[in-house]
């Protein structure tokens, strides 16, 4: 194996979200970057100045460094990996229907580099890949570069902050040079650094995500049995949280996680514990409590309203969260769908999202009052925004005054106040302290 070169840029091919967050954070730390991607039209965007996905400041962040020719984007791989020091791959790896992860677009990138021909180069992954799979790559390339494993723990809505500030960086490999080498990239970076072995970094990736949607699944039980009980598991969850040992993040119950990694991630592992032959009965029921989370939540509107059929329901939020654009794997779309195909008319506003085609049967509006003219409104998306609509506004639009939070982020008491009945994920009703207003000929309950 040659000894790989200390100068050059830094290559990432991949510019999905993680690729894009990379290449700026990088570029926000003093590095050259070229990233390459196969998917021409985003190239041709990225090099414009615009970004993939949508999250703060990260167009203006990219033009700057786009202006100042520190950050570049090539559809030619020859291009991109010619005098790097260190190609990063960021390639997606989604999760097949079995569990398993499909890195077809890993390996063609592999063999894309292979058939360029890098030999002295280190090879960064940072997709999400199940364990073994940085050693299987190695060996794909007949070991003849270092292949190190350095996952990212970005969040959509704050991922360049998050490669600026990380709570760590992990490095797996076993190549001291090479991870020393990506650790020098980072070295003006307050965050431990954390090597282990690549399987070991494989197993913290998954394993991080598993933990933290394990704690939103405890979160959406108790909320559960507090709805049971008569219980608010917005008192009990902060009681809980206070232990500094437990800590209070990632304890939000709602209408069950989305996006695109923590259910893919969970998936992934069960897949290969069940090859290794060893136990994941906690990621199954992980699962199993989140599949049944949209469902508990719609049960709560079919209780207030009976039937749904022929009813109008507004919708606030269809991303899978506050803060991005991003519809994969989202419990509020899901929700949408099926209130659809019980017959309701959805009406529905969300602030990132304007169409979106698997939408076509819901009405989406530009403005939050307008989905709330409608039998019920349900909150499906964190989005802070909708904490600041007034509680009277929300009631006037309304034709029956029902909400429900499905995230618990509406001011309970106002609604309450307001003549509104609120119903939230594991909290109790309020009484209402002003009678409701009524449309002609329709109940109120
Ligand atoms: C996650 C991880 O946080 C990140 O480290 C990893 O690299 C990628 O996956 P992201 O998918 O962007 O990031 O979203 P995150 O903020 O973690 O939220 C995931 C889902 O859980 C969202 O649908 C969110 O609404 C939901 N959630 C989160 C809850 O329902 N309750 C909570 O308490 C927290």
């Amino acid at each position: 194996m040659k000894r790989m070169k200390r100068e050059g840029h830094v290559c990432i091919i991949g510019t999905g979200y993680v690729g894009v967050a990379t290449a700026i954070g990088l570029a926000e730390l003093g590095w050259d970057v070229v990233g390459h991607d196969v998917i021409v039209e985003r190239v041709r965007a990225l090099a414009l100045g615009e970004p993939p996905y949508r999250e703060r400041g990260l167009a203006s962040m990219l033009r700057r460094h786009l202006a100042s020719g520190r950050v570049r984007f090539t559809e030619q791989l020859s291009e991109a990996v010619t005098g790097a020091r260190m190609v990063i791959l960021a390639v997606g790896t989604p999760g097949n229907d079995d569990g398993s992860a499909d890195l077809s677009a890993l390996r063609r990138a592999v063999d894309d580099l292979d058939d360029f021909g890098i030999d002295d180069a280190v090879i960064v992954l940072r997709s999400t890949v199940p364990p073994g799979t940085t050693e299987r790559i190695a060996k794909r390339l007949q070991y003849r570069v270092p292949v190190i494993y350095s996952p990212e723990f970005l969040r959509e809505g704050t991922a360049v902050h998050d490669v600026l500030y990380p709570s760590r960086v992990v490095i797996g490999g076993n190549d001291d040079e090479a991870i020393q080498a990506y650790a020098d990239l980072f070295e003006h970076v307050a965050a431990p650094i954390v090597r282990t072995s690549s399987i070991e970094a494989e197993l913290i990736k998954g394993y991080s995500n598993a933990f933290l949607a394990a704690r939103i699944s405890l979160a959406n039980e108790v909320a559960s049995l507090c709805d049971a009980l008569g219980a608010d598991s917005t008192a009990v969850l902060a009681g809980i949280g206070a232990d500094p040992r437990i800590g209070s993040s990632f304890l939000q119950p709602g209408i069950g996680f989305g996006g695109p990694c923590f259910d893919k991630d969970t998936r992934s592992l069960i897949y290969v514990a069940r090859r290794a032959g060893a136990e994941s009965a906690m990621l199954s029921a992980v699962l199993a409590v989140n599949d049944a989370q949209p469902g508990r939540v719609l049960k709560i509107l079919e209780d207030e309203l009976g039937t749904l059929s022929g009813t109008t329901i507004g919708v606030w939020g269809l991303t899978f969260k506050a803060g991005t654009d991003d519809v994969r794997h989202s419990l509020a779309i899901s929700i949408v769908q099926i209130l659809v195909s019980k017959g309701a008319r959805v009406r529905a506003y969300d602030p990132a999202i304007r169409t979106n085609p698997m939408l076509t049967k819901c009405e989406i509006v530009t403005e939050p009052l307008a989905a709330a003219n409608a039998d019920a409104l349900m909150v499906l998306t964190e989005w802070p925004e909708f904490r600041t609509i007034p509680s009277t506004e929300i009631a006037g639009a309304l034709r029956r005054p029902i909400v429900i939070d499905g995230r618990n982020i509406l001011d309970a008491k106002a609604l309450a106040a307001a003549g509104i009945r609120y119903r939230g994920v594991g909290r109790q009703e309020l009484p209402r302290t002003k009678a409701p207003h009524r449309v002609a000929g329709e109940a109120v309950s």
